[in-house]
């Protein structure tokens, strides 16, 4: 069935403007340094703005617009690597004609946002297809939510409703679920609440860093056990942890947190609002097969949309989840298409471009370890999720090097707390030349900072 207005005409015109858009875009693929003049106007834009919204900015960032694959083009005139995916949107890259595509086709659509009442089909097929891509699990649902924090504000109510009164949820120290009122309570950085009161309650226990994974496995569960009451009805966790530092543990760890969760009724929760699509398959628990697990999974970032999948258990009672809008009609559209793009693609699983560009960063890694004489140190991480420290991950160090690869061409950013890394969210266009330049922009950066 044809959607939105449609006739040769359109579909001529849209073809056309598909191929100008994306040819136009290619003219962004080198970096190029900033414009001293240009700089200088970003820098009073950015104060203006800073008035306005009532805070400055970690970058003197303001895009134009322009920029294709892994680069974009700043309005200071420099184009850049950008090694952070816009805090994980553009797992694709930019300007993706996935992207320019999904934009036309819903120009021709009658409205901009498709909503909960007024129905359109790409949230019903996304809906459908994201549930057909979780079938070794017990997700059967899926509801959209208008952030990665209002996806997980939805699975604590989910999981409220069906746990007798119980609320009290447990979560892994160090990970972040979001900004919400709920979520902030999850969340376990306290410089993120301050002047906060508590409103959930919420026990947070340490993730064992015992490199025996036996001994890991006893000490998790002897501090979850330590924790637990009879009044814990959920355990949440992300199985990449993102702002806390991109870990990741062995899978035989999260097989004894979640038996021992089962054993204990609680639901299981996950968040995958940034792993989604970046681990070497769609969902991390796919990836580390942890598929029967699972009551509640959150998305967002990469799929351009956000939402709750949830098990048949968990489906809530009319008038308790709803909202006015499911999301933009060309973010869902996007959504559709890069689920089709991931799945069918060579991305995913050995031998896939996943893992190769890992396996690439890592060894490139290792090579800057030894030439640094450890200067770059302890990469964590995984699939296009890549994290390293650079000496003991002081905060200082880190966020200066951090802007020193951003005057350098590499927009990244920081993850965890003493230690502090520095954060890449690959996206998965780089190819060899992209990563040889950036190893050399790393290089030429670690000269600067050591002055060597
Ligand atoms: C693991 C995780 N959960 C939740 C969120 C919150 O998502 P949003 O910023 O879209 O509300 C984020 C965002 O960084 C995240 O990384």
């Amino acid at each position: 069935m044809s959607l939105g207005v449609n006739n040769p005409k359109i579909d001529d015109q849209i073809n056309h403007l598909f191929s100008e858009i994306l040819i136009a875009q290619h003219e962004f693929m080198k970096t190029r340094a900033p414009d001293p003049e240009k700089a200088e106007l970003v820098s009073k834009k950015l104060l203006e703005y800073e008035k306005i919204r009532g805070r400055g900015f970690f970058y003197p960032l303001l895009a134009t617009g322009r920029g294709h694959g892994p680069f974009t083009e700043l309005q200071d005139g420099s184009v850049k690597y950008d090694l952070i995916s816009s805090i994980g949107v553009n797992l694709l890259g930019h300007s993706h004609p996935i992207f320019i595509k999904s934009c036309l086709e819903a120009a021709t659509m009658d409205t901009l946002m498709t909503g909960n009442l007024h129905l359109y089909e790409d949230p019903i097929e996304l809906s459908k297809e994201l549930v057909s891509s979780v079938t070794k699990s017990n997700l059967k649902h899926f509801w959209f939510a208008g952030s990665g924090s209002f996806a997980n504000d939805n699975a604590i109510k989910m999981i409220w409703q069906k746990s007798d009164g119980k609320t009290r949820i447990l979560a892994a120290q160090k990970c972040f679920a979001g900004r919400s009122i709920a979520t902030q309570d999850i969340t376990h950085n306290l410089d993120y609440k301050k002047g906060m009161p508590t409103l959930l309650e919420v026990d947070h226990f340490p993730i064992s860093e015992n490199s025996n994974t036996e001994e890991q496995i006893n000490e998790t569960i002897s501090n979850l056990e330590s924790i637990y009451t009879d009044q814990h009805c959920a355990i949440t966790l992300e199985l990449v942890q993102g702002e806390g530092g991109f870990n990741v543990y062995p899978r035989e760890l999260y097989v004894a947190i979640f038996k021992w969760a089962k054993e204990k009724k609680l639901f299981i929760w996950i968040d995958e609002i940034q792993s989604f699509g970046r681990t070497g398959e769609l969902f991390a628990f796919q990836k580390l097969d942890l598929h029967e697990f699972p009551d509640v999974v959150t998305v967002g970032k990469a799929l351009q949309s956000c939402g709750t999948l949830f098990s048949n258990e968990l489906n809530p009672n009319p008038g308790l989840i709803a909202g006015t809008f499911q999301g933009s009609l060309s973010s869902i559209k996007a959504g559709r298409k890069i689920l089709k793009y991931l799945t069918m693609g060579n991305f995913f699983g050995t031998g896939g471009r996943v893992e190769e560009i890992r396996t690439i960063f890592e060894q490139k890694m290792n090579l800057l370890n030894k030439s640094s004489q450890g200067f770059f140190n302890s990469t964590s991480g995984i699939g296009l999720m890549f994290a390293f420290q650079i000496k003991d991950g002081n905060k200082e160090d880190t966020a200066n090097f951090i802007k020193k690869l951003f005057n350098n061409g590499i927009i990244c950013f920081s993850c965890g707390k003493n230690p502090y890394k520095i954060r890449f969210l690959l996206p998965l266009c780089l190819n060899e030349e992209h990563i040889n330049e950036i190893f050399e922009i790393l290089e030429k950066t670690f000269k600067e900072f050591t002055g060597k």
